[in-house]
């Protein structure tokens, strides 16, 4: 049973006026209190009414209820009180739960008291359809609903899946800073702030550096927090602030990232199916296909990545022809995963269009030893990661090639002077993994607040 469940159990029970007292207690928790007089407390998620009787819906972060007031049942002010109560006003409500099959929790609750704790009108989110830039101006209220709580729940079983994950695989976290002196994943997308005597700092897009000397240290470490891109993308994999999780083995090489991040990948889609069934069928996902990320995932070079390309582009599925020597573009990632059920993992990309910091394949030296995971049905990239150069001399060669700053990296190349060993890792984003898993069209939904390059509100 999952522990925020056990953490749900009963609140103190509350008097009412008239001194009776009934336990207060979550919506998801109805099950254990069938025949028993209960206080619900929450908002107003929809108010039906039929002549002598009302049917209130209540939400209360954990579920929604839907509550039967029989006019003779309740006080007259009670009636006058909830018949024209709007949308999202808080109340309390104390009535009997009774076990109903055909009511969407599998219970209703039979309402013997009511109190108004906030009467609200003209809730701007109704149950009529409304544009998208409308729900995202009233993010802070659009989470209320049915569907973003279904998808932050997936979210939140994500983040548990990433973390139990790597716990239980002997993993130790190591979190790394979010202000940073340089970049790591290249110069074009660094949020840049003002830090003290003039210095500047770049809001962090990788902990990976830094996750490089803690695997010194304690020899497989992660690092779990929000990462920033200035990306001036304006697409549906894209955000300005994530939240990446990003593990690192010391004596590894990208074999070990490939077998890690199937194993990985794999417990965060059967987590969700365990814990989430629920939330799937309001997103109406099709659970089939989560049932088919299972280790192993086919791997495929870049080479055959780009020979797949080619054919597709031969048979007229893709427009333009793709250069070995690219990066893939959004529609050449969709096909090259739509080739395949599960998801595929690409590796050894030419070196020129990768980080600073890969190590190369000793048989051809031009390709990195690089891995993309990319997700099934067309969800795109979610991981990305490889092994890690180890040679001083190379890394400081590449340092220059880069034109990146010598003594922001001097702390970088001491772990190349100081017992440098082969190792690698991966960085797998959060959103994305929730959209796939989820089945939704846009990482928008998939974090609370996002930040993308047109929105930094609500
Ligand atoms: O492929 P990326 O850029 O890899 C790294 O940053 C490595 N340093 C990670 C490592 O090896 N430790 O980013 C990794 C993942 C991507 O596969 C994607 O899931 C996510 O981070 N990501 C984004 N998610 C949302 N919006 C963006 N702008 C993202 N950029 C990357
Ligand atoms: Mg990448």
């Amino acid at each position: 049973m999952a522990t925020e469940e056990i953490q749900q159990e009963e609140q103190p029970a509350t008097t009412t006026a008239t001194g009776e007292s009934s336990p207060q207690v979550y919506i998801n928790q109805l099950s254990k209190h069938v025949g028993a007089e209960v206080t619900l407390r929450g908002w107003l998620y929809n108010l039906r009414s039929s002549g002598k009787l009302l049917f209130p819906q209540l939400r209360d972060g954990t579920g929604v209820v839907q509550c039967v007031v029989f006019k003779k049942a309740v006080a007259e002010e009670v009636w006058d009180a909830l018949k024209n109560l709007g949308q999202e006003s808080a109340l309390s409500i104390r009535g009997t739960v009774r076990a109903d099959e055909r009511a969407p929790g599998g219970f209703e609750v039979d309402v013997v008291g009511a109190e108004v704790l906030h009467a609200v009108e003209g809730y701007p989110i109704t149950p009529k359809e409304h544009g998208t830039e409308f729900l995202m101006d009233h993010r802070h209220l659009w989470l209320r609903s049915r569907r973003q709580h279904a998808i932050l729940k997936v979210r939140h079983t994500v983040v548990r899946a990433v973390r139990d994950f790597l716990d239980n695989d002997n993993f130790t976290l190591a979190d790394a800073p979010v202000l940073t002196p340089a970049a790591c994943e290249g110069t074009t997308t660094l949020f840049e702030v003002d830090y003290f005597n003039d210095e500047k700092a770049y809001l962090t897009q990788s902990g990976q550096l830094y996750n490089e000397a803690t695997a010194a240290a304690f020899g497989k470490v992660y690092c779990f927090g929000p990462t920033f891109r200035a990306e001036r993308s304006k697409t549906r994999r894209h955000l300005t602030e994530f939240w990446m999780v990003e593990p690192e083995m010391a004596f590894a090489h990208l074999d070990d990232v490939m077998n890690l991040a199937e194993r990985f990948v794999s417990s965060i889609a059967s987590r969700v199916l365990e814990e989430r069934q629920e939330e799937l069928k309001v997103l109406e996902r099709d659970t089939s296909k989560l049932e088919l990320i299972v280790p192993p995932f086919p791997r495929l070079h870049y080479d055959d990545a780009v020979k797949m390309l080619h054919e597709g582009h031969e048979r007229g599925e893709l427009d333009a022809r793709f250069e070995w020597g690219g990066d893939f573009g959004a529609p050449d990632e969709t096909y090259i995963s739509k080739q395949f059920e599960k998801p595929v993992m690409v590796h050894r990309y030419p070196a020129a269009i990768k980080a600073f910091y890969m190590a190369r394949d000793p048989e051809r030296p031009e390709l990195a030893l690089g891995v993309d995971v990319l997700a099934s049905e067309g969800y795109g990239e979610v991981i990305g990661g490889g092994e890690r150069a180890t040679s001083l001399e190379f890394l400081e060669e590449q340092i220059k090639a880069h034109e990146l700053p010598r003594e922001a990296f001097e702390w970088y190349l001491d772990l190349r002077r100081y017992g440098s060993v082969p190792h690698a890792g991966f960085g797998m984003g959060i959103e994305r993994c929730t959209a796939w898993m989820c089945g939704i069209e846009h990482v928008r939904e998939t974090i609370p607040f996002p930040r993308m390059l047109y929105r930094i509100r609500p």
